[in-house]
């Protein structure tokens, strides 16, 4: 099999597992990060097929809607990736990516040697991308919306002054997300390429954050 069929092969693969998946972790959202894996990997010297493969099977199964079982996905995708014989360094190399590409992993402490390469880099920037901007903001109200929670409550309004735990309440309105983790992304991105991209997204949210509070109550001058 050449690597373009066994790349449609995965595409057929991933869009037929997450069928019924939630909006923000839906087929196009594995498209929208596979295709800008793709463009970040212009700039870098990768292996393009691990891009693609970590891309397309990083979201297989989510560990927040599998009682967060975080071996679900993994296993899905070696057990996929052997039945298409793909070669052992490759599918070794995939699970590694998916493995270490969520937000959680990547703040982990207290493990030695934690693996990392530039495919898992480039993949990771893209899924960052992917939370935030306008794609980022209209994924946090769908999944917000999903878990039944207000959109903001000036009771427990946030500010980039407070610490994590001030604002981090697991039932949370939405908007406190955007400090708990979106305006963060930005300074975490691995490559240059997606550093760029992440800057304009990042002030669209700025931008949006102020219209919104304005619209919130035009009377009140609210810092971001
Ligand atoms: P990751 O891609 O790092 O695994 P998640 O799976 O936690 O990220 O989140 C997927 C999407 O759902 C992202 O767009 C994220 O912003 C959004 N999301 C996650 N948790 C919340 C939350 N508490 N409120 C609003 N949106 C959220
Ligand atoms: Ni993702």
């Amino acid at each position: 099999m050449t690597n373009t069929e066994l790349v449609e092969e995965t595409i057929t693969f991933v869009k037929e597992t997450l069928q019924h998946a939630e909006g923000g972790h839906d087929w196009f959202h594995i498209q929208r990060v596979f295709n800008n894996s793709i463009l970040i990997a212009k700039s870098e010297k990768v292996d393009l097929l691990v891009i693609s493969l970590g891309a397309l099977l990083h979201d297989i199964a989510d560990a927040k809607f599998h009682d967060g079982n975080e071996s679900i996905g993994p296993k899905m995708a070696k057990t996929f990736l052997e039945s298409m014989e793909v070669d052992k360094k490759t599918i070794h190399h995939v699970i590694n990516v998916i493995n270490h590409i969520s937000y959680k992993n990547s703040l982990e402490k207290g493990k030695k040697k934690r693996f990392n390469s530039l495919e898992l880099q480039v993949v990771q920037d893209a899924d960052r991308l992917d939370a935030i901007g306008a794609i980022g903001i209209a994924r946090a109200f769908n999944y917000g919306g999903f878990k039944n929670r207000a959109m903001y409550d000036p009771a427990i309004s946030p500010n980039l002054k407070m610490t994590k735990s001030e604002y981090k309440k697991s039932d949370a309105p939405t908007i406190n997300h955007f400090y708990e983790k979106l305006l963060l992304l930005k300074d975490k991105m691995n490559t240059e390429t997606g550093r760029q991209l992440a800057l304009q997204r990042h002030q669209y949210m700025l931008d949006f954050l102020e219209q919104f509070y304005k619209e919130w109550d035009p009377l009140e001058v609210r810092e971001i």
